[in-house]
């Protein structure tokens, strides 16, 4: 089904746009929420102070790059110690057992602690804002990717709306589940990105392409990019489409466009790679390598490998709903975003 008719949406685009800028504005976070959640963050970031001086705590996730959405009331904290090496599984383990007490004693709820997980985690409430907190230790390619998510964020302000409508629709579609065989938050927005840098004429840079302002190295990856964000506000100015002709272009492109046998999205050259460039062709322990999409600096990380058969044909079908009801539908809105 990848021989698309070409035909164009069937509602009236004005109308439609109209109703998904209200959308995606009525998604976006309330300053009182981003007030809580800074403030969450604070509270966490003193306690680990305190118990580890001469520690970095960053923030990082959607709170810190911009792509948050309302009622999510989740945050991403980043535990960087000297001491402990980027591989060392075992010691960052240790850490977030440590950890896990201290925010015990501190009278955090719900404490959880994963030492043993790929990435060791400690999962905890701040009881006074009821926000939800995820923290890790040296993660820190997690927090390079923020930065260069954040940087996108400030070059156009439509890569905001519409990770927020993306986001929305797949959380009501249950297909924002890695662990259930779906895909992430953090894939979805390198999802959008990718579209942005790809229209015809481009809504965003390819900052990895561009002279480097921004460089660091955490284990065998090398980060670069141009942060000169000033310089590129307004980049997008000779794209002039809607919302609504993007939000279209995302569901058509991953419904109809998409080579899924061969394709691997790559943010960081602003196209696609070919599986065979990556050794992404085959199955490889759990990793089936079914919708590839490429971590921009982690460069043997497929954010897809989450995905099998059954939850591959789940996706699809889901893009496939959506980019129907857009194009045969008078007024599509309430059935896009429908609960599964
Ligand atoms: N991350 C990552 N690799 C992954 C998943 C996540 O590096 N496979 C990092 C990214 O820095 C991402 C952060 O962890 O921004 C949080 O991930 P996630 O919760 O999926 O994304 P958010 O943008 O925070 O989405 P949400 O608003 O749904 O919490
Ligand atoms: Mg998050």
């Amino acid at each position: 089904d990848r021989q698309h008719d070409g035909r164009q949406p069937k509602a009236d685009m004005r109308q439609l746009d109209a109703a998904l800028c209200q959308l995606a504005d009525s998604l976006l976070p309330t300053p009182e929420e981003r007030a809580a959640q800074l403030q969450a963050f604070e509270a966490v970031r003193s306690l680990l102070q305190a118990r580890y001086p001469g520690a970095r705590v960053h923030l990082f996730g959607s709170v810190a790059n911009g792509l948050s959405v309302r009622h999510n009331n989740d945050i991403d904290v980043c535990l960087e110690l000297e001491e402990v090496a980027g591989d060392d599984q075992a010691a960052k383990g240790e850490v977030a057992v440590a950890v896990g007490e201290l925010m015990e004693a501190a009278g955090m709820t719900e404490v959880l602690t994963l030492p043993k997980a790929r990435v060791p985690v400690v999962k905890f409430v701040v009881p006074r804002t009821g926000t939800k907190v995820d923290v890790t230790v040296n993660n820190m390619l997690a927090c390079v990717n923020t930065k260069l998510l954040a940087d996108y964020c400030a070059i156009d302000p439509r890569l905001a709306l519409l990770v927020a409508l993306v986001k929305h629709w797949a959380k009501q579609r249950a297909v924002n589940d890695p662990y259930r065989g779906t895909l992430s938050s953090y894939c979805y927005v390198l999802m959008c990105i990718h579209l942005l840098q790809t229209r015809p004429a481009p809504v965003l840079p390819v900052l990895q392409q561009l002279p480097a302002t921004f460089r660091r190295t955490v284990g065998q990856w090398t980060c670069e990019f141009c942060d000169d964000v000033a310089s590129l506000r307004g980049f997008g100015g000779a794209n002039r489409e809607s919302l609504a002709e993007l939000v279209w272009a995302f569901f058509e492109y991953w419904a109809w466009r998409h080579n899924y046998s061969s394709d691997v999205v790559s943010i960081r050259l602003g196209g696609c790679l070919h599986k065979d460039d990556k050794n992404w062709t085959r199955r490889v322990g759990n990793e089936r390598h079914l919708v590839c999409i490429e971590d921009p600096f982690e460069l043997t990380h497929d954010l897809g490998r989450t995905v099998d058969r059954q939850t591959r044909a789940v996706l699809h079908k889901e893009f496939t709903r959506a980019a129907t009801l857009l194009r045969d539908a008078d007024d599509p809105l309430d059935a896009l975003f429908a609960p599964y």
